[in-house]
């Protein structure tokens, strides 16, 4: 089952240079305008992981400068868990669709939208509209961003270092500090898979079209030679920062890692961990 789907994804230099760069939010409303980008087909499905856990490839975005939209398109995916308690948790919501909602709905009630940094958020007022039973979960910064943006969406409830009790028993969480691009990640116990933004990026080259090909060549950040964030690089070097974070990944022994963009990693957890991260901290 979990072989069915090739879960890797198109991720992109694009997201890098949107969210890290130019510092810019994804618009909502965007007409597909792929200039040689390809996405994870199919889209907005349900594809499963692992038992009570899966992922959703979601349609092209595109940067919009100043409300200009620029034919920069790039990929998104959402990691969906299923509590015991039958409620749904959406890591990083995709664009709204009404089909997946409903296909979403089969396995349990949406019930927490998670904001795992403060650049991932553009859709979760979409999903909470539609759901308004749910709890919109907000990274540190996320409001501040989304009201400079005048983003329609309400943030309920914070994360924490900690898991809340909503999803402690079967979601552990820490924040990885990268400074500006600081992050909520996630582990679901049962499947052992950890569940990442953009701290790792992890693009296949023959998603993306050039000069972004070359760019992330470069930039070293591509499978199956993924890396952390760039930006994350000087936090790194200093590793009583990060050291936490890091003994916190290292203790779960996650056996698979899913990404918001590029492809994921399905085996070898371990050594991809040890390579990014290094060894666990004494
Ligand atoms: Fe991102």
């Amino acid at each position: 089952m979990l072989a069915k789907y090739r879960y890797h994804l198109s991720a992109s230099v694009y997201q890098i240079v949107i969210h890290r760069v130019l510092l810019v939010d994804v618009p909502q409303h965007m007409v597909a305008c792929n200039v040689g980008a390809s996405l994870y087909e199919p889209i907005n499905v349900y594809k499963p992981v692992g038992p009570n856990i899966g992922i959703v490839d979601g349609p092209f975005e595109y940067l919009t400068v100043a409300g200009i939209k620029l034919p920069l398109p790039f990929t998104t995916r959402m990691t969906v868990v299923r509590l015991s308690n039958g409620d749904l948790f959406l890591h990083s919501p995709i664009k709204f669709d009404e089909r997946l909602a409903k296909e979403l709905q089969k396995l349990g009630a949406v019930r927490h939208l998670v904001s795992p940094n403060q650049f991932h958020y553009a859709h979760i007022g979409e999903w909470a509209k539609a759901f308004p039973e749910t709890i919109s979960w907000a990274s540190s910064r996320v409001r501040q961003r989304a009201r400079a943006r005048h983003a329609d969406v309400h943030f309920t409830r914070d994360l924490d270092a900690s898991a809340p009790e909503e999803w402690r028993g079967e979601i552990d969480q820490t924040l990885f500090p990268g400074g500006y691009f600081k992050e909520f990640i996630f582990f679901h116990k049962n499947s052992k898979t950890l569940v990442l933004t953009d701290t790792i990026i992890n693009i296949e080259l023959d998603k993306v079209s050039e000069p972004w090909r070359t760019a992330t060549k470069l930039a070293g950040m591509y499978h199956p030679y993924g890396q952390i964030f760039f930006g994350m690089l000087p936090l790194l070097l200093q590793r009583a920062k990060a050291g936490a974070a890091i003994g916190k990944i290292h203790s779960w022994q996650p056996q698979r890692i899913l990404l918001s963009h590029g492809r994921c990693f399905d085996a070898d957890a371990d050594e991809v961990i040890r390579r990014i991260f290094g060894e666990p901290p004494h």
